[in-house]
């Protein structure tokens, strides 16, 4: 083969969910070739460690992009080497963005679109039946991602708990549209089958992505006084995962209107959490998010989309 010309309308394979797309172009001398197009807000994850020896590119076409671990920023024409010997490597997208892939040994594309899918089918039927809690799912992730970038966390850890946080309420799937949806108080047996949502969701996703980001969804409503559910685990028995999250899912619970209640302002938000640190929330995880959110509007540009 002397030359080729690879056309976008003949790729092999696509995926997509909710704005991201994955396209696989092809394959051509074992170099796999993809288009990615991530939507603002989305997080890719890149896992440097695994095939080792591989060198990838990822370039960028269009938008920009945050490297989570160096806190540089791509954009177009920007092109992001994999090397040998890379760590694990996170990009935050600041825009609606267009990636150029080329792989040399990579031939992972199937697990990639396995994991989309799967996923995919499942935020597919939580937004057909409780579109709050699809759109609080992604609210979630911006605030998340921008408090643990803030936090200097990176790498799988930052991989981990971006994901905890996109499907941290996604077992409200299998609860039923009368409890989910109810406008007034709920009985004790109501309360105690919607709390079971926590198992429902880690278990939907523990095959993708393992028991770590299980581990932190189970946690996001514990409380560090023992007050949460489910198991009443107090103070560090919380992983820091579980007590940035639960952060993060209270502040956009009050910040949004519920059929019971209308959004708190945003201040009196930060205040309910300030004065809850230490007994509901980690102090110094409070604090860092506070103060994020006091001083630009990281991640809460997007309350109340
Ligand atoms: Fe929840």
């Amino acid at each position: 083969m002397s030359f080729r010309i690879v056309r976008y309308t003949d790729a092999e394979q696509s995926t997509s969910f909710r704005g991201t797309r994955v396209t696989k172009l092809g394959c051509y001398g074992g170099m796999e070739i993809r288009r990615y197009e991530m939507s603002k807000g989305s997080i890719l994850s890149i896992d440097g460690t695994k095939g080792s020896g591989n060198l990838r590119t990822y370039a960028v076409n269009s938008g920009s992009c945050l490297v989570v671990e160096t806190g540089e920023f791509l954009g177009q024409g920007d092109i992001l080497l994999v090397g040998t010997r890379a760590e694990y490597l996170n990009l935050l997208f600041q825009a609606d963005t267009v990636l150029s892939f080329q792989g040399l040994g990579v031939n992972d594309f199937h697990e990639t679109a396995n994991d989309l899918e799967n996923l995919g089918e499942s935020m597919r039927r939580i937004q057909d039946k409780d579109a709050y809690t699809e759109s609080h799912c992604k609210r979630v992730l911006s605030l998340v991602a921008a408090l643990a970038a803030s936090l200097g966390i990176g790498g799988d850890r930052f991989a981990r708990l971006t994901r905890a946080a996109r499907y941290h309420d996604i077992g409200k799937v299998h609860i039923e549209d009368h409890i989910l949806n109810k406008p007034s108080a709920l009985t004790d047996g109501e309360r105690a089958r919607m709390r079971e949502h926590v198992y429902l969701g880690g278990e939907l996703v523990k095959c993708s992505f393992g028991p770590l980001v299980y581990n932190v969804m189970v946690e996001h409503h514990e409380r560090l006084d023992g007050s949460g559910y489910p198991l009443g685990l107090k103070g560090d028995a919380i992983s820091e995962d579980g007590r940035i999250l639960a952060i993060c899912d209270s502040f956009d619970a009050m910040t949004t209107d519920r059929p019971y209640r209308a959004a708190l302002p945003v201040e009196e938000a930060l205040r309910i959490l300030e004065s809850e640190a230490g007994t509901h929330y980690d102090p110094v995880f409070t604090a860092a998010f506070v103060r994020m959110a006091r001083s630009d509007s990281g991640g809460m540009d997007n309350q109340g989309s």
